[in-house]
């Protein structure tokens, strides 16, 4: 193999494992919270671009991970019953993913449907209508209409009723098609399946004033493609009644640009931020990877050095989280007025800190205000420090 092939499938795995270590921390948290109210304890799970379920090389994929997961998650003390659907469209993966689960869901619910999850979606919404969902979708080219994906929403909403929440992944589409916008030939049907996918042809303007021309750089190629997710997140925010989304921008390393985004949709302010906590481990996992790998390519890449390199590296970016999460709890604070984090998210995590902080960084950030005799808040033996009432000195 060319050490181009090989770099290109390192870079391929790389950027997966990413998407799988943030469902791997994020779905015990969400089926735990939200099945100790769901009738029977049972949680759905949709797989709507399910995949093979193991990688040629045996790693795990959203298939095994979710069977290794919904076992788990039913051997807990407080058991839930996780319920997962896949779909796949493709023979042979699903075929494989069949093996898979076979061989490693036993006591699992599952169902594997071989066809297009624009089709069957309704179906599968129906049968988890009366409990909490997560709908993960994950193509490798355009996903289902943005349309199709708020209908997802289409459920009773407010206190009392299951939860509902979406995980996207749209920038492999997004990059083939947008290049299009150039081309001379005749595309219009291919440029229309992106207006399917966005909900509307809004993204072609928003891509060319960042993107003007085929031969705009890079700097620009990735702003268009920001531009365009944000403005998807915000539809899809409008059309699903008004649900909170979050964008993860996926850095292989904190100051490298970001190789894709995925988009999070939820009616529920703790759901947003559980998974931004999830995201975050998530990706504290994945700059270690990438680090991991980064070595393994170098010649003197020994174990001990990038692992020192490594922990050098995020303990000074846990410094800055920490410092500017400081000054934001301090602003707040001088407003003389106790509160809640939960209500202040885009005050304290807005603007880059979103699925990049986490609970610790939270709990190090109002410990040094109250050090600074800005707070009188303590958060020892406080698990859920969103919920924390921070009352000014
Ligand atoms: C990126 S892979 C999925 C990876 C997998 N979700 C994971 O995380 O391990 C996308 C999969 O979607 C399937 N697919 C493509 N179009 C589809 C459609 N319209 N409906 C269902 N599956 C589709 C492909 O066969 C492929 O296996």
């Amino acid at each position: 193999m060319s050490s181009d092939t090989n770099n290109f499938h390192k870079s391929k795995k790389s950027a997966a494992f990413l998407k799988h270590a943030i469902l791997d921390s994020y779905v015990t948290p969400f089926a735990s919270k939200t099945g100790s109210t769901s009738r029977g304890s049972r949680v759905a799970f949709i797989d709507g671009y399910a995949g093979p379920g193991r990688y040629d090389d045996g790693s795990e994929g959203s298939g095994a991970m979710l069977l290794r997961k919904a076992k788990e998650l039913a051997a807990m003390r407080s058991p839930r019953r996780v319920e997962l659907h896949f779909v796949d469209d493709e023979e042979e993966t699903v075929a494989r993913l069949a093996r898979v689960a076979s061989d490693e869901g036993e006591g699992v619910s599952y169902t594997i449907t071989d066809g297009d999850i624009a089709t069957q979606l309704p179906t599968l919404l129906d049968a988890v209508k009366d409990i909490p969902l997560f709908v993960y979708l994950d193509p490798c080219g355009l996903p289902i209409p943005l349309d199709e994906v708020a209908g997802i929403f289409d459920r009773p909403a407010g206190p009392g009723t299951p939860a509902t929440e979406v995980l996207i992944n749209l920038t492999a589409g997004l990059r083939r098609f947008a290049g299009m916008l150039y081309s001379e030939k005749v595309v219009e049907n291919s440029l229309k399946a992106l207006d399917a996918a966005c909900g509307g042809d809004w993204w072609r303007a928003v891509w060319l004033e960042k993107c003007p021309t085929k031969s705009a750089s890079e700097e620009q190629k990735m702003a268009a493609e920001l531009a365009v997710v944000e403005g998807y997140a915000e539809r899809l925010s409008k059309r699903a009644g008004g649900a909170g989304t979050r964008i993860i921008e996926v850095k292989p390393r904190a100051h490298l640009k970001p190789v894709y985004y995925l988009v999070f949709a939820t009616r529920s302010t703790h759901g947003l931020v559980t998974f931004g906590d999830s995201a975050s481990k998530g990706l504290e996992k994945w700059r270690r990877h990438n680090a991991e790998m980064d070595a393994e390519d170098t010649l003197f890449g020994e174990a001990a050095e990038w692992e020192a390199g490594w922990n050098a590296e995020e303990a000074r970016l846990k410094a800055q989280w920490v410092d500017t999460l400081t000054q934001r709890l301090i602003t707040e604070l001088a407003k003389g007025q106790p509160f809640r984090i939960i209500d202040k998210v885009e005050e304290i995590l807005g603007d880059g800190l979103v699925g990049v902080v986490r609970t610790m960084h939270l709990r190090a950030a109002i410990n040094k205000a109250r050090a600074a005799g800005k707070t009188t808040t303590e958060t020892k033996n406080v698990d859920d420090l969103y919920d924390l009432w921070i009352t000014p000195a």
